[in-house]
């Protein structure tokens, strides 16, 4: 199992200062004043991306170091965050409060996935809108990221599940060539999904 504060103990960002690209490809559906949810969002690159775009944004994160290097991010960007250390495994998920969640890079065990997912779910308010990106389980084959436990990996289809009572609008396998720092760069297979609350 991965030792999260160790790995963000370093001065550097491990994955990086700059956003995920796919949620960069967002951009158009992101808003001043939207009251966004960034979970396990590392050292805070998406959530910090998020407030300088104007939105209200609620970062989380299990790991002491990265959430500290999340407020100093922020700082050195000149915007504000509310970063918060929890284990969103057992957090008391707010409802109905956020007008987008970015789920990135959010591997969790087949046993709490399809729990979490619905709490992403049902912390949207209506009509709120679910940013997702993660390793498919095709990831295996390649060495630019990701767990090596297939249980940890996804599918379209194991995302179809857990959000079935989600509105899909994209929901895709692709070949991308990742350029995220040293960890995540190379070929690799991920899965995205675009989706809203009904
Ligand atoms: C691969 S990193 C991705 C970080 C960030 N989303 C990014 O793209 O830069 C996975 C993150 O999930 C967090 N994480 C894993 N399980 C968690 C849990 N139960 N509660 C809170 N954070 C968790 C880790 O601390 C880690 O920062």
């Amino acid at each position: 199992m991965v030792n999260w504060d160790l790995r963000y103990a370093g001065e550097d960002y491990f994955y990086g200062e700059e956003p995920n690209q796919f949620l960069a490809e967002q951009r158009h559906r992101l808003h001043a004043g939207m009251r966004a949810l960034v979970p396990a969002d590392g050292e805070g690159r998406n959530g910090v991306w998020l407030a300088t775009l104007g939105l209200d944004v609620h970062t989380v994160d299990g790991a002491a170091s990265g959430v500290a290097k999340a407020r100093k991010l922020a700082d050195q960007e000149g915007v504000e965050i509310l970063a918060e250390q929890a284990d969103l495994f057992t957090w008391d998920w707010p409802q109905s409060a956020y007008d987008v969640i970015a789920s990135i890079f959010f591997h969790m065990p087949s046993a709490v996935r399809p729990r979490i997912h619905a709490n992403m779910l049902k912390a949207l308010k209506p009509g709120g809108l679910l940013i997702l990106e993660a390793f498919h389980q095709e990831q295996l084959r390649f060495r630019s990221g990701g767990p090596k436990d297939v249980d940890l990996l996804y599918t379209e289809d194991i995302l179809r599940t857990d959000f079935v009572d989600a509105r899909i609008q994209q929901l895709e396998k692709c070949r991308i060539a990742l350029d995220e720092s040293d960890a995540h760069r190379g070929e690799a297979a991920v899965v995205r999904l675009v989706a809203t609350q009904r």
